[in-house]
């Protein structure tokens, strides 16, 4: 049976087959004057007749470097100087005369100088009181580091592996003279297969085929007189390694869309906070342990929050000390303004929350209020593979009159559900502002595993009556860890991948 390669692979085939050996993809195409590439895709027609391959190879490459080009080009300091001797017929001359008439900088000079007596050129003497040399030979034929030098004008890169014993004693000196560099490349080396050594040149059909019809072919309907490539489209295409978006940011943009979808609006609010926020307006008390230092970053810098409206203070002031107008007795304890005015790094975006909820009394807005809020927190945390000190919570509340924990289940499980997850627990939980309080777990399919969401409930009046929120008017809230809902969902075992950033598992994620 005949083979069917195209002109191109077949000159490639005769040239591997009449040099008996491996060759290096750049030199090869060099010396046939193709494109590195269009070598290539000929070598590849090779490969699918089973008839050559390549193989990759890092080598150590040796190039001339600047000065050793110069040499190149000029000839070595030494035979520099023995032609300036020999053009004017010198035999012998002193030594800083020949420096001068050389015009050669000192240093080289005295390299050329030196290698010219080691060469046995020249001879030095004292005996006449001058520094002295004298030409010794008649005839001064190319030295062996010379005639390793001229073979950089051949082929301007060597390959270390290729190189004799005694070329390596040449290269030595060249590097001792410090006139190349070498550098480390990956070579592609062409071979031919015995299937490839052997085939005859009668079993080679020779054929032309087209990859691209043009407009022309069309027009002039000469395209069915071609061999058309067929196009093989089981064949992956290259993987692009394009810069894409962080898998965290394609997961907040789901969690926004869905949010959104439910009739959410988005709300900020700073990371630089007041206790006030992050703290008082939640009615946790001032000596609350999750205020302690272990867990909260305080900041010295700026040294106090500003608060506000002095009537709103004096409100939540009212709820700690005694209740206000919550109908609650309050913690009873005497609040301090300036507890409140510290500062921290937001802990939970529940400060925004109520940053929102100070808004909605300033502004006397209307119900249903429907916000979220997906944003950065901190919290003094030892790392490890499933706490980090910098986070990011997901949180939505829901301002209306007569709304119930029922509701709120409900939103839940709509929020989750949308979030792909079909079943949701929900159990009783404490949180120093919701009354009642519930956690929330999920059912992941993919692990066959409940998974703890975050927590959830109905703002205490104690939160809400310094902002004019009062009874049947209630706030539903919840709030979770992004990076909790992240990990199950990426397939990620340590929560740091998600900020470490993983080179293999980015380059896995789609588009
Ligand atoms: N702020 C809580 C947390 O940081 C979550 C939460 C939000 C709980 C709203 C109840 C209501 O874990």
């Amino acid at each position: 049976m005949t083979i069917k390669l195209k002109k191109q692979v077949i000159e490639i085939l005769e040239v591997l087959k009449k040099k008996n050996t491996e060759l290096l993809a750049s030199e090869l195409a060099n010396d046939l004057d193709i494109d590195y590439i269009v070598l290539m895709a000929a070598v590849n027609d090779l490969i699918e007749e089973n008839l050559g391959g390549f193989r990759e190879e890092d080598v150590n490459q040796i190039v001339l470097n600047e000065e050793g080009n110069h040499y190149l080009e000029k000839g070595l300091p030494e035979r520099q100087l023995l032609k300036i001797l020999l053009d004017s017929n010198i035999k012998e001359i002193n030594i800083e005369d020949l420096q001068v008439k050389s015009k050669l900088e000192k240093q080289i000079f005295y390299v050329g100088l030196a290698n010219m007596k080691k060469n046995r050129w020249v001879a030095q003497s004292k005996a006449s009181g001058e520094n002295k040399i004298f030409l010794v030979l008649e005839e001064f034929p190319e030295t062996e580091i010379e005639k390793f030098l001229l073979k950089f004008k051949k082929k301007s890169t060597m390959n270390y592996s290729t190189l004799s014993k005694k070329e390596i004693e040449y290269l030595d000196l060249l590097n001792k003279r410090k006139l190349i560099v070498k550098e480390k490349k990956t070579h592609r080396i062409i071979f031919l297969t015995n299937k490839g050594k052997s085939i005859k040149k009668s079993d080679i059909e020779e054929f032309e085929q087209v990859s691209k019809i043009t407009p022309e072919m069309l027009s002039a309907g000469t395209w069915k007189n071609y061999n058309l490539k067929p196009f093989d489209i089981t064949k992956p295409g290259p993987s692009l390694k394009a810069g894409k978006t962080h898998p965290l940011i394609n997961l907040i943009n789901k969690i926004r869309e869905i949010f959104i979808s439910m009739g959410f609006t988005e709300i900020r609010g700073p990371i630089v906070e007041s206790a006030f926020f992050n703290f008082d307006a939640l009615f946790q008390p001032q000596d609350h342990p999750a205020r302690e230092l272990q867990d909260t970053f305080y900041l010295n810098n700026p040294k106090v929050a500003r608060l506000p409206d002095r009537d709103r203070v004096m409100a939540v002031k009212a709820t700690h000390e005694n209740g206000g107008d919550s109908g609650s007795l309050g913690w009873r304890y005497k609040w301090s303004e300036s507890i409140a005015k510290q500062i921290v790094l937001r802990t939970h975006t529940t400060s925004t929350t109520m940053r929102r909820l100070a808004q909605f009394y300033k502004d006397n807005d209307k119900t249903p209020i429907k916000v979220f809020c997906i944003d950065r927190v901190f919290r003094n945390e030892k790392l490890d593979k499933s706490h980090l000190a910098e986070f990011t919570q997901v949180e939505g509340i829901v301002i209306d009159e007569n709304v119930n924990l029922s509701d709120l289940i409900g939103l839940l499980s709509e929020f989750y559900r949308k979030m792909g997850f079909k079943k949701i627990v929900t159990r009783p939980g404490f949180f120093p502002y919701t009354e009642p309080s519930m956690e929330v777990s999920v059912y992941y399919d993919k692990l066959g595993e409940w998974l703890e969401m975050g927590g959830s409930g109905i703002f205490r009046p104690e939160v809400t009556s310094p902002w004019g929120i009062k009874n049947p008017t209630r706030v539903l809230a919840w709030g979770q860890g992004l990076e909790r809902i992240a990990m199950p969902y990426y397939g990620r075992k340590d929560i740091r991948d998600l900020y470490i950033n993983p080179i293999k598992w980015l380059r896995q994620q789609p588009y």
